[in-house]
């Protein structure tokens, strides 16, 4: 098969690289920014119950997956099921190449932070309120922005899974968390501490609507790259002899943790500025390369180095999941139409970029493109691409492989995989998680959505 099926090269080779893929916008810009805009506390524990309760079973059901088929999604659901599988395999690269098309828009945000950090850090800074709205508005910037992003994967992916992604996440992923804990202890020093960690950690019921739990659910599938056959892909490179279990939990407390950090952080900022909050009613979106610039410049000791060398680890981390995402659609034309790598990579990555420009333009560049609204409260192209395959696509891809795990893999090839003698006790409620508990919640919280439910 053209897809080598090289194995991680170290003992935490999966554990890093399936953490760069799940670590990334998703952690760093999409989480504080969904938790505000859902009045954090309540939503913020619902997620960590999706995290603990859909995510890493689920994790450990997709590595399961890639390990015993040895194959990319499609094939693997084939292989292991039967021809009646695929479609979940081609929902998985439909979700894929959708979240890669507005993925790689706010990943060009981050190299136009770095290049705004290092001028700030030459030349003082001067960030005007509104500034950000502006440069949202620049079509030509953004699509400058996405292009770049855009090769950048694609240059990486032409060449394979190769060691190089492995240990360059081995470096950065840890300077990353060291950067990351730094710019919280900072920021726990500042007078919104207290009002922030209310805000993060006391929950209130009253804010939660359906629409609320489907938006922690889904962030919870794609913050843990779950859903789509990412893990698919990367549990299909881990050695025989690792334990899934202890693999899936790293990765899902890795990720959790770096989500948090970044929420506090950010929301103790913010309250600890009131100007910012002004700032951010234009764009919330927009909350990671507003409020840590702010942070760097006016609180921090060193925060002139750590400012560019933050937003590059950024790129960095986004740079990794897009990777991932971009090897699940290629891997499967590699796979399954034949093409060689490289020309799988190209056509793929033109035929996202398309759908990238969509994106990059609905931030106020084109009327049209940022006004559409098919989802109540998600204007323009961007929020409804994002809240369709977060919310929709990954949950359902999630049901499907959940099932797919509890009731069509074997039993026997089941523990095998999972380096079990006989059927455990955890073993069993993980199956009747799959089996019953995650398909029914996924289930449920779709009917509400779709019945308008308010679970205040
Ligand atoms: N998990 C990534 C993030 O949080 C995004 C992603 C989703 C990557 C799905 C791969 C697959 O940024």
């Amino acid at each position: 098969m053209a897809l080598g099926r090289g194995h991680w090269g170290s003992r935490f080779g999966f554990v890093l690289a399936a953490a760069g893929s799940a670590v990334g916008l998703g952690n760093l810009w999409k989480f504080p920014y969904i938790t505000w805009e859902n009045n954090g506390g309540a939503f913020v524990l619902v997620y960590l119950a999706a995290v603990a309760l859909l995510g890493l079973p689920l994790m450990m059901g997709e590595i399961l997956i890639g390990r015993r088929a040895q194959q990319s999604p499609v094939p693997a659901f084939e292989m292991l099921g039967s021809k009646r599988w695929t479609p979940v395999g081609w929902l998985g690269v439909a979700a894929g190449a959708v979240i890669l098309s507005y993925y790689l828009v706010i990943a060009g945000w981050s190299l136009w932070s770095f290049a705004q950090c290092i001028g700030w850090s030459l030349h003082g800074y001067t960030a005007k309120e509104g500034a950000f709205t502006q440069f949202l508005s620049s079509g030509s910037i953004q699509l400058v922005l996405t292009a770049a992003f855009s090769i950048a994967t694609a240059l990486i992916v032409s060449r394979g899974i190769s060691r190089g992604i492995e240990k360059a996440t081995m470096v950065l992923m840890p300077v990353l968390l060291a950067i990351l804990i730094y710019v919280l202890i900072t920021a726990l020093t500042m007078d919104g501490r207290d009002q922030a960690l209310a805000a993060v950690f006391v929950p209130d019921f009253s804010q939660m609507t359906a629409e609320g739990f489907l938006e922690a659910m889904g962030q919870a599938f794609f913050s843990l790259s779950l859903g789509l056959g990412a893990m698919i892909v990367y549990g299909s490179y881990i050695n025989k002899d690792e334990s899934i279990f202890k693999s899936a939990l790293w990765v899902v407390v890795l990720d959790t943790s770096v989500a948090l950090m970044t929420c506090v952080t950010m929301f103790t900022i913010i309250f600890s500025i009131p100007e910012l909050q002004n700032d951010l009613s234009g764009s919330s979106v927009g909350m990671l390369f507003i409020t840590l610039p702010k942070m760097f410049y006016t609180q921090m000791p060193g925060g002139a180095v750590l400012g560019p060398a933050f937003f590059i680890l950024v790129a960095f981390a986004a740079l990794s999941s897009t990777i991932s995402l971009g090897e699940v659609s290629t891997s499967l034309m590699i796979d399954r139409v034949g093409w060689s790598r490289p020309k799988a990579t190209v056509v793929t990555a033109a035929v996202v970029f398309l759908g990238s420009t969509l994106s990059a333009l609905s931030f106020g560049a084109v009327g049209s493109l940022s006004s559409i609204e098919v989802f109540a409260n998600k204007q323009g192209v961007f929020a409804t691409l994002d809240h369709l395959a977060a919310n929709y696509m990954l949950p359902i891809g999630g049901l499907l492989t959940t099932l797919f795990v509890g009731w069509k893999l074997g039993r026997k090839s089941t523990i095998e995989e999972l380096g079990l003698s006989r059927e455990t006790v955890p073993f069993k409620i993980w199956l009747w998680i799959l089996r019953v508990f995650a398909p029914m919640a996924v289930l449920y919280l779709l009917f509400n959505v779709f019945m308008g439910k308010d679970f205040s």
